[in-house]
């Protein structure tokens, strides 16, 4: 007779699912001693019940079968497939996409995003598409606004959308270029002035506040918020940016790029004000080296803080369109960036952040009233997609043991969010303009979704030609670290005859 999981076990390693739990997690979460419960996992790995991959993470055997299935359709088989119905094979792109590079970048360090691409990879684009000075450069998930600097450092008109108030802030900030460094100085002086005489004033709402900052930190940071001016001009954004800046150093978190604890220098005190000094000395700077090249700037930019979906430009008024658009069951930003959201008053309660989260496009996290009306698979047009869906229910369902039993709802919506913004890009683009997305491909509840060569297809149905899809660097799989899994530049291309 084999042995069996036990209740409470199997319930703590079903929490994880395919992404695993340490001896030490579980012995914190069933507040039994670590000694025994490896001695207890050790004996139902031998049974087959669990197992264990990468660095000491156990999963229930339920999530581990995948590739060994006879339905499992990999990758390659995608690759082959794709090649065969659109007679494109896939390239490689050799150039450094990921945000890491553009850290310590003059403008693009003033808020580090961890989600974004690098500026090396937008400027290598704007060389290739050779564009003219003067041309319209479009990102329709603007992020921190890399896409939208270099572009207006190269000369050219910069538009973005940007649902998610910091990140817009961020963008509108960083694409302000005449922002005068000395009034930004002599004002960050005043705000630390003013914080240091007034009283410590409230927490924002979230319910972790108190564990996520020493007390000390916490005081100082309500002193510096409450000393922002509450305006909008260019200076005011710029203090108010080198705040939100400040939140994550100070604290006991970090991202990484998902917010969460774990930080070695976790108790140590690090002072909000010194942080907000060295921030706003930090943009001061970069605008002075940035006004020495005026005569190339292009024309000010405009960020809108809206629904890429809305998007609504003039017909042909874009020369070249780049992005990276959220990833299939990638990250819920609005969690990520909730600290920022709460801090500058963007969010003041769970159900402000709700909304925001339901009205971007679809991550894992969304509330299932939302997905509800996604569940059905048998109106989906694409072939591809609709054999993924039912792939997703069918393993679903077998199992029931996936962190969410609407799995496949939320995919769907995902790519119902994006079809209208592949459509508006195209009506916004010149005849022969290109759109270049860097796309992730994802494994959820045990199926491979080609999110890559799934936006490639969706651009071609809303009227794009494909022109190219290049593989740009491997990374792996947050459900199985084994998977690998890639990103991939997609660059589609409005036909040349207008209409
Ligand atoms: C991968 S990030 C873009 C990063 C950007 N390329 C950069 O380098 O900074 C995707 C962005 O899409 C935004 N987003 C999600 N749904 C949106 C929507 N419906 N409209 C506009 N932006 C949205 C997210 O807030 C996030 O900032």
């Amino acid at each position: 007779m084999g042995q069996s999981v036990p209740p409470g076990l199997r319930r703590a390693l079903r929490e994880t699912g395919p992404i695993g739990s340490t001896t030490r997690q579980l012995s914190a979460r069933l507040s039994q001693p670590e000694p025994e419960l490896a001695v207890l996992l050790e004996r139902l790995a031998e049974h087959g019940q669990v197992i264990r991959i990468g660095r000491g993470l156990w999963l229930l055997a339920d999530y581990a079968e995948l590739d060994r299935r006879g339905d499992f359709r990999d990758p390659r088989e995608y690759v082959e497939r794709f090649s065969r119905e659109h007679g494109i094979d896939l390239g490689s792109y050799p150039g450094p996409i990921t945000f890491s590079d553009n850290t310590d970048l003059p403008v693009h360090r003033w808020w580090p995003y961890v989600q974004g691409y690098s500026a090396e990879f937008v400027s290598d684009v704007f060389d290739r598409e050779g564009l003219a000075a003067g041309s319209t450069v479009l990102d329709p998930f603007a992020g921190s606004g890399t896409t939208l600097v270099e572009a207006r450092r190269a000369g050219h008109r910069a538009v973005g959308y940007e649902l998610m108030p910091p990140a817009a802030l961020a963008a509108r900030v960083k694409i302000h270029f005449e922002t005068d460094p000395k009034r930004l100085a002599e004002m960050g002086g005043r705000i630390l002035r003013s914080a240091r005489r007034r009283r410590p004033g409230s927490p924002p709402f979230l319910r972790e506040t108190a564990r996520q900052f020493l007390p000390d930190v916490l005081a100082r940071l309500t002193q510096l918020r409450d000393a922002l001016p509450p305006g909008n001009s260019p200076v005011h954004e710029a203090t108010r940016l080198a705040f939100g800046r400040t939140l994550i150093p100070v604290s006991r978190l970090r991202r990484s790029p998902c917010l969460g604890y774990g930080r070695s220098d976790a108790d140590e005190f690090r002072d909000p004000w010194q942080e907000f000094a060295g921030a706003v000395s930090e943009i001061s700077e970069d605008l002075r080296a940035l006004g020495k090249a005026r005569s190339s700037w292009g024309p000010p930019g405009r960020v809108f803080e809206c629904d890429a979906r809305r998007i609504d430009l003039p017909p042909g008024s874009v020369d070249l369109a780049v992005t990276s658009p959220p990833y299939v069951n990638g990250m819920d930003y609005v969690n990520n960036y909730k600290l920022d959201l709460a801090w500058l008053g963007y969010a003041r309660s769970y159900s402000d952040l709700r909304r925001l989260r339901e009205a971007m496009v679809a991550c894992d996290n969304l509330g299932r009233t939302v997905v509800r009306p996604h569940l059905a698979t048998d109106d989906v047009e694409d072939t591809w997609l609709r054999e993924i869906l039912q792939q997703i229910r069918n393993n679903v369902d077998r199992k029931r043991s996936y962190r969410r039993d609407d799995a496949h709802g939320v995919v769907k919506r995902y790519f119902l969010d994006l079809r209208p913004v592949l459509t508006a890009v195209y009506r916004a683009l010149r005849p022969g303009g290109r759109f270049r997305l860097v796309v992730g491909d994802s494994l959820l509840a045990g199926t491979y979704v080609p999110g890559d060569l799934l936006t490639a297809r969706l651009g071609a149905d809303v009227g794009f030609r494909i022109a190219s899809v290049d593989v740009a660097r491997r990374r792996w799989s947050g459900q199985r670290r084994s998977f690998p899994l890639r990103e991939t530049i997609v660059t589609l291309e409005r036909s040349r005859s207008a209409g």
